[in-house]
């Protein structure tokens, strides 16, 4: 039986968190057509609100945001019921449970967009790869460059969004800031080729990304929107020349704005924690408020990373997909079962909420 502080309660903003344990956004791909959550999502969720925090799946805040089949939105009124139901049983269940504000930016395609038209970007540069449609993987095309008295219409949606997830029941937002998508596209020189007010320079490059963030937090309040950055990940072959001065100077701005929590991942998405030389360190310490780190960690990199002070917060994402009751299996010692990648997109229950949780038997067996 672990004894770590990743299992004690940990204050979080005006709320308490159970433990330090953070349900990573995990995109499912199983929503209807039009965004709509299903019954199968409020078992999912409910059946993983042990966790500290459960982070939804990444959530359209537009039509235009939706870059793939079957992902949920949070824009239209009967989305927002459903996540009704979901937060309602997050709760229930003594859990809390913060909605992902995304926007995919040029990771979409025609075939998602409204009246086929064009996905919008920083720049019309085409990603590299194939969009996730409802009639399968269709290679990406290239992009519509915004234009900057679009601009607060985009950031109009995100505050739209903010109020659908207040109203919807969440505990707050996160603002998807990562892995390729649109904020990170307007981040990035190799995405980034503007040459107005929102191009260039740094400064520049993190006006968009920090309207967005200064909007929602205006919407609601910073002690109930975080971030996420990915300062290192390669998506749709975005680049940067500057990896770290960009992401330092980054994070300097959002700790101004004072957000609930910083959550980076931490190498590549997904992948490789990383020796790509990155000091996360560096990120860090340029801001005070709660640090969440993300990326393949296991009970004993959590454990360490949290007494050595290097995170507060721990994001475990695919031992989620199979482990309902993870925080438990952890706190125990018990065995995880394995995931199967063949369910992690698409589909039904199969693969969503039939993954077994320990019985009592067990956990009495274990905590013994
Ligand atoms: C994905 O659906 O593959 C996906 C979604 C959101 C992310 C990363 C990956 O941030």
């Amino acid at each position: 039986m672990s004894k770590s502080k990743l299992f004690e309660e940990v204050d979080f903003g005006p709320i308490r968190l159970s433990n330090r344990i953070v349900m990573a956004p995990l995109t499912r791909s199983r929503a209807t057509s039009d965004g709509v959550p299903k019954a199968m999502h409020v078992e999912y969720y409910r059946q993983r609100a042990s966790a500290g925090l459960i982070i939804s799946e990444a959530t359209n805040i537009s039509v235009e945001g939706r870059g793939y089949a079957w992902t949920p939105g949070i824009y239209s009124d009967e989305q927002v019921a459903a996540w009704k139901k979901v937060t309602d049983a997050v709760h229930a269940e003594g859990g809390r449970i913060f909605l992902q504000l995304w926007h995919v930016g040029r990771i979409s395609h025609p075939d998602l967009q409204p009246n086929g038209a064009a996905p919008v970007s920083a720049s019309a540069v085409k990603p590299s790869g194939k969009a996730f449609t409802e009639e399968g993987f269709k290679d990406h095309e290239t992009p519509r460059a915004l234009e900057e008295a679009e601009l607060p219409r985009v950031t109009e949606d995100y505050v739209k969004a903010t109020k659908n997830a207040r109203a919807a029941g969440f505990d707050g937002v996160e603002v998807h800031s990562a892995n390729g998508y649109l904020l990170d596209q307007f981040l990035r020189d190799g995405t980034n080729l503007r040459t107005d007010r929102y191009g260039g320079s740094i400064e520049n490059r993190m006006r968009f990304p920090l309207e967005v963030l200064d909007a929602v937090i205006a919407t609601w309040d910073k002690e109930h929107v975080g971030i996420r950055i990915s300062p290192v990940t390669v998506m749709g072959g975005s680049s940067e020349s500057d990896q770290q001065r960009l992401f330092n100077a980054y994070v300097e701005e959002i700790a101004k704005r004072q957000p609930i929590y910083l959550h980076v991942i931490e190498g590549q998405t997904g992948g490789d924690r990383g020796k790509d030389g990155f000091d996360y360190d560096a990120l860090r310490q340029r801001f005070d408020g709660l640090y969440m780190g993300n990326n393949n960690y296991d009970l004993d990199l959590a454990v360490k990373q949290l007494d050595a002070g290097e995170v507060d917060l721990v994001c475990f994402g695919k031992p989620f997909i199979s482990n309902p009751d993870l925080v438990a299996r952890l706190q125990l010692g018990a065995p995880l079962n394995a995931w199967d990648q063949a369910t992690f997109y698409g589909g039904d229950e199969k693969g969503l909420t039939d993954y077994p949780a320990l019985t009592p038997e067990e956990r009495a067996r274990y905590a013994a």
